[in-house]
């Protein structure tokens, strides 16, 4: 039989071990859709972004994806951070320097435009929700700062839908700008393919597949939604390993104490067998030299 504090030990260690495992896992559930598979480095505990497939996601973003999509809550300072896509501080600067921002007013009193800096919160394709909403025949193109994480099925979500266009089925009716989706609940989209192969010419020499400019913009936008991933990861890893110290610990002091307790036997029993044994070795005495 287990102890009551063995078996609150044995409890812990097997819910860290279930949190290890189903890690970073908790979008799958739910989902009514089987997503394709793709293995992401940025899944589980030790999970870290590939580089070189963030700054190529950040590619795709930027020549096709941002024309209608906006990611609000980046500044291109967060391109040269650590945990991200980390380009240098000069390609960050060099990048923000292609954007024009609106600054002022300047000693007349006049808004004056100017290149971005590295302050500057990435720069919107449309000034509002209603502008946006109007240039895509009254469709809202969700902003994609949280994106990866508001749906539910997260980056799987993103990349299927991006490969989810297909020919709708016959007898399934589509007004004119939508367009079927396998991923897409209900199957209809005011979105139309974005992707195509070789529509980007990637700088580091990778074929720009449809496949591979849907998983490097998905890991993208899952790096934006959460840019201290791989922190969070760090943490909940020391974390653990100090549970583990902090059980072993209890374990051991539990041991400790109750060995003060080692015999089974009941205390009156204990006392009975000390009388017992000091009776036989006073029988074995001889009786005539004891005086
Ligand atoms: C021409 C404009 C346009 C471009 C370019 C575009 N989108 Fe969209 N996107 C839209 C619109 C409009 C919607 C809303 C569709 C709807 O609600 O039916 C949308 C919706 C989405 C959705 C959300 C589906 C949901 O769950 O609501 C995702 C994800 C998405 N786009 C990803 C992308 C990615 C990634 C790119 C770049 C590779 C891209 N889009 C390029 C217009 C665009």
């Amino acid at each position: 039989m287990l102890g009551l504090l063995n078996r609150i030990i044995l409890t812990i260690l097997i819910s860290i071990i279930t949190t290890l495992s189903f890690a970073d896992d908790q979008h799958s559930h739910g989902a009514n859709t089987n997503y394709l598979n793709t293995d992401w480095s940025f899944k589980g505990i030790f999970g870290t972004f590939d580089r070189a497939s963030l700054q190529r996601g950040y590619q795709v973003y930027q020549e096709v994806c941002a024309g209608c999509h906006s990611v609000q809550h980046l500044s291109y300072r967060n391109l040269s951070e650590k945990g991200g896509p980390e380009f240098s501080v000069e390609e960050a600067k060099a990048i923000a320097s292609q954007f024009e921002v609106e600054d002022g007013p300047n000693i007349d009193g006049e808004m004056f435009m100017r290149p971005a800096r590295l302050s500057d919160k990435f720069v919107k394709p449309y000034p509002n929700v209603e502008a946006s909403t109007a240039a895509n025949g009254g469709a809202y193109p969700p902003d994609m700062s949280v994106l990866a994480k508001a749906r539910a099925g997260g980056a799987d979500y993103i990349y299927s839908l991006l490969l989810g266009y297909d020919e709708a089925p016959s007898g399934f009716e589509l007004d004119d700008g939508v367009y079927y989706n396998k991923y897409m609940p209900g199957n209809k989209i005011k979105m139309s393919a974005p992707l195509s192969d070789g529509l980007v010419e990637y700088s580091d020499g990778t074929q720009a597949t449809t496949e591979q400019m849907s998983k490097d913009v998905t890991a993208f936008l899952v790096w934006a939604a959460e840019p201290h991933l791989e922190a969070q990861h760090r943490m909940g890893f020391k974390a653990i390993i100090y549970l583990i110290i902090l059980l072993a610990l209890v374990y051991m002091s539990k041991q400790k104490v109750w060995s003060r307790f080692g015999s089974r036997k009941e205390p009156e029993e204990e006392t009975f067998d000390k009388i017992e044994r000091a009776a036989t070795e006073y029988e074995g005495e001889d009786p005539k030299t004891f005086k």
